[in-house]
């Protein structure tokens, strides 16, 4: 009889099936469960894993982390929820101060005869401030210390937004110093603040030493380098902002824990990137990348221009009110100019609302000229 050896064949060609099908399985495996970005992008990308570096996809395509997709759906539906339409809006007046606010007299005179249409927040982090003028008796809120450059900066400004954001009919939010005064009449600013969709945040890009200089790589892959900004911490901010800020617990955590004093030798200040790189990420047309409080650091020194009780003139003023393009320079070597016009619903004109760093004893001549520069 002649050996029939349909066995070896029959083997092989079940080994050759089965090793079809378990290449198959793991191609719809892969197919339907794509390589997890766990936590972090940097996992594909490093040395060890290099060979497998180039079929996989770029880290801006990487699936999101799941605190990174909780934000996004809570920032979108805020960003994206209609305003609620009030029959007075209100401008809230926050005011971060030490203690005493040596301006209450001028405000008090800006504010006169506008009662409905603001309120006034004060948080004061190092002593209980005298008030001098009725309408700020009673508007202390509940404060904390705060360290210059700390995050108890940023704690300060949200404590602020979160009392200011109980009042329903508050609908912009300004963040003023004790140093700061008004430049326009209340009329003029609150149609400004208003009547816009923008958020007054300042954002730049400065890839010198004061700028993306401070970026440290312990904040990816939340925050990217490519995305890092710079600005003002005195900002105004619409309703829907000022909720977006309350809302964000990621990305405050990342500056929190890595943009302080002392930060791998240098110094990163949470007020002055975290709010530009949270809004460039997150709204960047919301934005009109200018802050309205005018400061002059035109004298090139680490604290702004500073004026005195000499210096106050209906000249000053009016030059001041009269700027209408916004400047920012970078602080690398390069010291690149970006001169840029205050566009207002589409239209150039003055970029400042209000002004820092004024003296106390700056007090009486503004007081003085108060009618003349704002046109009362
Ligand atoms: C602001 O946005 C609302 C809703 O999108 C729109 O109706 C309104 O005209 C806008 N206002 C300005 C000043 O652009
Ligand atoms: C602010 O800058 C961003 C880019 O960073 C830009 O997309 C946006 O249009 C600017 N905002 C305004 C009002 O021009
Ligand atoms: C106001 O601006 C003019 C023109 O730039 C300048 O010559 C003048 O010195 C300025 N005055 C003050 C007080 O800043
Ligand atoms: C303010 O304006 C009034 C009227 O125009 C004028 O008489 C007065 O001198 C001005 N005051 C100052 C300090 O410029």
């Amino acid at each position: 009889m002649p050996v029939s050896r349909p066995r070896p064949t029959s083997r092989r060609l079940r080994w050759i099936i089965s090793l079809v099908s378990l290449v198959c399985a793991s191609l719809i495996f892969a197919y339907v469960y794509p390589p997890l970005r766990y936590s972090n992008c940097y996992f594909f990308s490093s040395s060890i894993c290099s060979p497998f570096k180039d079929w996989l996809p770029p880290i801006n395509s990487c699936v999101l982390s799941d605190e990174e997709i909780a934000s996004r759906v809570v920032f979108r539906d805020i960003l994206s929820a209609p305003t609620v339409k009030v029959n007075i809006p209100k401008v809230a007046f926050m005011f971060l101060t030490p203690g005493s606010l040596p301006f209450e007299k001028l405000w008090e005179k800006f504010f006169e005869g506008h009662d409905g249409k603001y309120s006034i927040y004060v948080h004061a982090s190092r002593e209980t401030p005298v008030h001098v003028s009725p309408i700020f008796v009673g508007r202390d809120i509940r404060s904390a210390k705060v360290v210059w450059g700390k995050i108890s900066m940023v704690d300060a400004e949200k404590r602020l937004l979160a009392n200011a954001l109980q009042d329903t009919h508050n609908q912009q939010f300004v963040l003023l110093s004790d140093s700061c005064i008004p430049l326009h009449s209340f009329d003029y600013v609150y149609r400004y603040l208003i009547h816009t969709n923008l958020s007054f945040i300042d954002c730049f890009e400065d890839p010198g030493p004061l700028g993306t200089g401070r970026y440290t790589t312990q904040m990816n892959p939340e925050v990217v380098e490519n995305s890092f900004r710079k600005g003002s911490q005195w900002f105004s901010v619409k309703r829907k902002h000022a909720l977006l800020i309350l809302a964000d617990y990621l990305y405050y955590t990342k500056f929190k824990l890595y943009c302080k004093p002392g930060m791998e030798g240098g110094n990163c200040y949470a007020d002055e990137h975290y709010l530009p790189t949270l809004f460039y990420m997150i709204d960047p047309t919301g934005i009109a990348n200018w802050s309205v409080t005018h400061v002059d650091w035109s004298e090139g020194k680490w604290h702004p221009k500073a004026y005195q009780a000499q210096d106050i003139s209906y000249e000053l003023m009016k030059n001041i009110t009269a700027i209408d393009e916004h400047y920012h320079v970078t602080s690398d070597e390069k010291k690149v100019e970006q001169i840029k016009p205050c566009l207002w619903n589409g239209e150039r004109g003055t970029c400042y609302l209000f002004a820092r760093k004024f003296y106390p004893e700056t007090l009486m001549p503004l007081l003085q000229l108060f009618p003349n520069y704002t046109n009362l």
